[in-house]
């Protein structure tokens, strides 16, 4: 990341997890940080935890949401200068079952939808800026899938691939375009308490204060920077390890 500090940074799903621990590291590195979520009580605890952050109740997957957002964050904020597209679901799913179509648009709505609807909609206020940046967080997962979330593997691979076209046409405006795939990481995707045998969040979160220092354009760790490193051969062998029990 060119610019580590002075920036007016969104961060979308900021409230816990990894938003809410880059969002820690981005004020501490001199940034203003604004965060976004569904649910009150988790904003409110994340204020009092961070007094300095900003936060706003939106929800991501509705496409009047996220005009509402861009709306009321470039008039109270006209600074922002950063978009950090972080929100994200995961559900297990099994194809052959019958599903109301709804749970699935929903999880397509907020990991693919609203990362690339945001970025049409931020690319207007960052152009002419004199820096600007996009960030997805896509997955380790982009690369290999987890055959019991097939629904979320397919909308990471999307952003992965929608980021390197994102990076390529907005390169004739400045904007910088970084992609931050997690490994498995200890949060509260999928349910509370779902991913205690991943990398601990904290752990993570330093780890792409790093990558970002270091000005890398893909930032990757553990088994994310494995995948998204591997030859198709060793993606394919990948996949039959990590899809063995199923
Ligand atoms: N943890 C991992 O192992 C892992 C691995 C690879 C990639 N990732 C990615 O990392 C990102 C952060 O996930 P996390 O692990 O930190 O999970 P998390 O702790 O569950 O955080 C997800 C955040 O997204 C917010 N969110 C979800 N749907 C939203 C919506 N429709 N509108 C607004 N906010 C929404 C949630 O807040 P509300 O529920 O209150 O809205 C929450 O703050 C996600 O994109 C995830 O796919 C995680």
């Amino acid at each position: 990341m060119k610019k580590m500090d002075s920036n007016t940074i969104l961060i979308t799903g900021g409230a816990n997890g990894i938003g809410l621990a880059l969002a820690e590291r981005f004020i501490t590195a001199g940034n203003k940080v604004i965060i976004c979520g569904r649910r009150e009580d988790k904003l409110a605890e994340a204020k009092t935890k961070i007094p300095e952050l900003h936060t706003y109740k939106f929800d991501v997957s509705k496409e009047e949401d996220r005009i509402a957002l861009y709306e009321q964050v470039t008039h109270e904020h006209p600074d922002v200068n950063v978009l950090l597209n972080n929100a994200g679901v995961q559900r297990y799913l099994q194809l052959d079952e019958k599903e109301p179509w709804k749970n699935t648009e929903s999880e397509i709505a907020t990991n693919l939808d609203a990362p690339i609807h945001l970025a049409m909609l931020f690319t207007q206020h960052f152009i002419g800026k004199e820096y600007a940046a996009i960030m997805n967080v896509t997955s380790g997962l982009s690369h290999v899938p987890l055959v019991v979330v097939p629904v979320y593997n397919a909308t990471k691979a999307g952003l992965h691939s929608f980021t390197l076209s994102l990076r390529k046409q907005l390169e004739k405006h400045n904007i910088e375009v970084i992609e931050i795939s997690p490994p498995h990481t200890n949060t509260d995707l999928g349910a509370p308490g779902a991913n205690t045998a991943g990398v601990p969040v904290e752990e993570f979160a330093d780890a792409v204060m790093k990558g970002l220092m270091e000005g890398q354009q893909e930032v990757t760790y553990g088994w994310s920077q494995l995948t998204a490193q591997a030859s198709r051969a060793e993606r394919d062998e990948i996949f039959k390890q990590l899809n063995a029990d199923y």
